[in-house]
């Protein structure tokens, strides 16, 4: 592997740092995720849990949302941070959206114990469904 650029470090840190901010006292799992617009700018996101557990949205999707409804729709490679033993990758549906309003970004996996991954999202989303 290649390895990580000063830029992909900002975006691991970004997410280390709203990782924090997890809202996630039913799981106990915190995630962090840092998406870099086009322009450099990062958007963060953290989970969010809540009593219905199934309305619960990933960081991935939250730091999405946010960059969306700034305007933003242009996109050069997102962070996940968590502190499993293995780095995450994002889940199903995550991959999904991702796939749809970023394209083909590198997609940066670091664990708190600081093993690292990456992956291209094409690799982790081969033959996605497109509409
Ligand atoms: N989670 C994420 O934030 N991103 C993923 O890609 C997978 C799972 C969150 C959802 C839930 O709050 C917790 O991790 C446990 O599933």
């Amino acid at each position: 592997m290649t390895p990580t650029s000063g830029r992909e470090k900002s975006w691991v840190e970004a997410a280390k740092r709203v990782r924090e901010n997890a809202v996630c006292g039913r799981s106990g799992f915190a995630v962090g995720a840092a998406l870099e617009a086009a322009d450099g700018t990062i958007f963060t996101g953290c989970n969010v849990e809540n009593s219905t557990y199934g309305l619960t949205v990933c960081a991935e999707r939250v730091a999405v949302w946010k960059a969306l409804s700034e305007g933003v729709r242009r996109f050069t490679g997102i962070a996940v941070v968590t502190d499993a033993a293995e780095p995450t990758a994002p889940c199903g549906a995550c991959r999904q959206i991702l796939w749809e309003f970023t394209g083909d970004i590198p997609v940066v996996m670091e664990t708190m114990g600081g093993k690292r991954k990456r992956m291209s999202l094409a690799a982790l989303f081969p033959e996605p469904f497109e509409f």
